[in-house]
C-alpha cells in the first residue's frame, strides 16, 4: 500500500469552498420542490422514463479516484435528480407513496449530520424516537404498557408484530408451531404472507378467509374458520385486520375483530400503514379506526400519508414485555449501564436493526413542524377528493367504479362492453399512457379479477383539478 501521510481524513481540504457547494445543493433541492409545489414543474411531467444514456451513465466502472463536490453535484442534477419518481408531484396516484413535506429534507440533513447510530445507548436521539412512540401510543389509544420501534416500513413492523404474537403464544410446555394459525381477508397486505413465510410459517398456516363485498373481513366467518380449525386441533393464535386495505382502502371492523380475539385468547395485529391516521383526520374518519385501541400490535407507516420522507414506519406493541422477550439479546459487547452505554431498553431491544438510521427525527419534526391537526386536515382533504372523483366516474359515459370510495382509493374500470380482456388491455393502455405521457401516474390492480385503474390520493398538494384533469386525460387516452 502506498504511504498514507499524517493528517490524511474524508474532510473537505478546504472547508469554504465545500460549505459553499453544500449551500448551492440545498438550494437545488429547494428549487426542486419549489418548483413542483408551485412553479413550472407542476405543470410538467409527473414521470418520465430514465434515458439509455443515464441507464450507461449508472454501468460507469468503480470509481478509483474521486471528483470535486461541484462535479459531482453537476452529475446529480443531470443524472439523478430529474428522473425521480414523481411522488413529491400532485398528480402521482400509484400505489400508496407518500408526498413528503419540505421540513423533512431539513430534517434527513441534520440527521445525517449527527449520523446517529440509533441502536441503542444513551444520547440524543434515542430520546426523540421514545417521544415519537409516546405520541403514537396516545394518538392510537395504546396503554402505558405498549412499547415501539420505528422500522423501514409496515412491511418490517409486521415481522416483528408477528413474531412477538409468536412468541406469548409460545411456551416451554409448548414450542411447537407447527400447529399455530393466523387469519386475515384476501385483501390483507402482501406484505403479511411475507412476513408469515420469512417466520417460518408454512403457506398454509395463514388462513385466508374470502373478503366481503365491501372488502372487509367477515367477523361471522372468521369466528366460523377458528372454530373449525380448533375442532380440528390447531392452535388459532393471530387474527389480522386491515385499517385502510391497499387495493379499495376498506377498513375491516376492527371492534368485531378485537372482540373475537380476546374471547380467543388470540392476538390482534392491525395492519394500518396508511389507514391508521383516519384517526387524527376528524369524523367521520375517526370513527373507522375504532377497535384500533383494542389492537395486541400496530403496523403502520409515517411515509405515506404523514409526509415523512422515506422510509419511516413503526411498530406498536401492547404487551411491551413479549415485544421486549422477541428480540431482546444482550451479548457482552453490547453490556447495559455505564455512561453511553446507559438506559436498560435500547430499541435494538424491539427488531431485528442493531445500526439504525436517526429516522425518528424527520418524523419528530413533521409532527412538530405541522401539528396533528394540520397533518389529520391533509387526510380529510385527500379522502374528499377521493369523493369528488368517485362522483366524477359515476357521470363518465365510459367508466365506473369498481369499488366502493371508503377512504382515499378510487379504483375504476370501463364500463362492460362483452368482452373483459379487451376491456382490461384497454385499461392498461390507459394508465401506461397516463405514465408516458408524464399526465398523472395512477396505477393499476384487479378488482374481482378485472383490471382497474387506481387512483390513491396521499398527497398534500393534489387538488380537486388534478383529479378532474386526471379523469378527462383517461377518457382521452382510452384507445378504440
Ligand atoms: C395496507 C398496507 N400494508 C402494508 C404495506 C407495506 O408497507 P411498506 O411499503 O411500508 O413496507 C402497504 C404498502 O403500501 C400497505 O398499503
Amino acid at each position: 500500500l502506498p504511504t498514507i501521510p499524517n493528517g490524511t481524513s474524508l474532510d473537505p481540504t478546504d472547508w469554504d469552498d465545500f460549505r459553499a457547494q453544500a449551500h448551492a445543493a440545498l438550494n437545488a433541492c429547494l428549487d426542486h420542490v419549489q418548483s413542483i409545489a408551485e412553479g413550472p414543474a407542476r405543470d410538467g411531467p409527473v414521470w418520465r422514463p430514465v434515458p439509455d444514456t443515464v441507464k450507461a451513465f449508472f454501468a460507469a466502472p468503480v470509481p478509483r479516484d474521486g471528483m470535486p463536490l461541484e462535479r459531482l453535484l453537476e452529475e446529480c442534477s443531470t443524472q439523478v435528480m430529474p428522473y425521480a419518481t414523481g411522488n413529491l408531484h400532485p398528480r402521482f396516484f400509484g400505489w400508496v407513496h407518500g408526498a413528503g413535506a419540505p421540513v423533512g429534507i431539513v430534517a434527513e440533513m441534520i440527521a445525517a449530520t449527527l449520523n446517529a447510530n440509533c441502536g441503542g445507548r444513551d444520547h440524543g436521539a434515542i430520546y426523540v424516537e421514545r417521544q415519537v412512540i409516546a405520541w403514537c401510543r396516545e394518538i392510537f389509544g395504546l396503554p402505558d404498557t405498549t412499547s415501539g420501534v420505528l422500522t423501514v416500513g409496515t412491511s418490517m413492523a409486521s415481522v416483528i408484530a408477528i413474531a412477538a404474537a409468536r412468541t406469548r403464544t409460545l411456551s416451554a410446555e409448548n414450542p411447537d408451531t407447527s400447529r399455530l394459525v393466523g387469519y386475515c381477508s384476501s385483501q390483507v397486505h402482501v406484505a403479511l404472507k411475507k412476513a408469515f413465510k420469512l417466520l417460518g410459517f408454512g403457506a398454509s398456516q395463514l388462513r385466508v378467509i374470502p373478503a366481503e363485498a365491501d372488502f372487509t373481513l367477515s367477523p361471522h366467518r372468521l369466528a366460523e374458520a377458528i372454530a373449525t380449525d380448533r375442532a380440528a386441533g390447531h392452535v388459532p393464535f393471530l387474527v389480522i385486520g386491515s385499517a385502510g386495505t391497499v387495493n379499495t382502502g376498506a377498513f375491516d371492523d376492527l371492534g368485531a375483530l378485537a372482540e373475537i380475539a380476546a374471547r380467543e385468547g388470540m392476538w390482534f395485529h392491525v395492519d394500518g400503514a396508511f389507514g391508521a391516521w383516519a384517526r387524527i383526520a376528524g369524523e367521520p374518519l375517526h370513527t373507522l379506526t375504532i377497535g384500533i385501541e383494542r389492537a395486541d400490535s400496530l403496523a403502520f407507516d409515517f411515509h405515506k400519508w404523514m409526509s415523512v420522507p422515506y422510509d419511516a414506519g413503526c411498530v406498536l406493541i401492547r404487551d411491551g414485555d413479549a415485544h421486549r422477550a422477541a428480540f431482546s439479546e444482550q451479548p457482552d459487547y453490547l453490556a447495559r449501564g455505564l455512561a453511553l452505554a446507559g438506559g436498560d431498553t435500547w430499541p435494538s431491544d424491539f427488531g431485528i436493526d442493531l445500526s439504525r438510521s436517526f429516522r425518528a427525527l424527520k418524523v419528530w419534526m413533521t409532527l412538530r413542524h405541522h401539528g396533528i391537526d394540520q397533518l389529520g386536515r391533509i387526510i380529510a382533504k385527500n379522502c374528499e377528493s377521493a369523493r369528488h372523483l368517485a362522483a366524477q366516474v359515476e357521470r363518465s359515459s365510459l367508466f365506473a367504479l369498481a369499488a366502493p370510495v371508503t377512504l382515499n382509493i378510487v379504483c375504476f374500470r370501463l364500463k362492460p362492453q362483452g368482452d373483459d380482456d379487451a376491456d382490461d388491455r384497454r385499461i392498461a393502455a390507459v394508465v401506461e399512457r397516463l405514465q408516458l405521457d408524464g399526465t398523472a401516474a395512477p396505477s393499476t390492480t384487479r378488482i374481482a379479477g378485472r383490471l382497474c385503474v387506481r387512483v390513491a390520493i396521499l398527497n398534500h398538494r393534489t387538488e380537486p383539478a388534478d383529479l378532474d384533469l386526471t379523469l378527462r386525460a383517461a377518457e382521452d387516452a382510452l384507445p378504440d
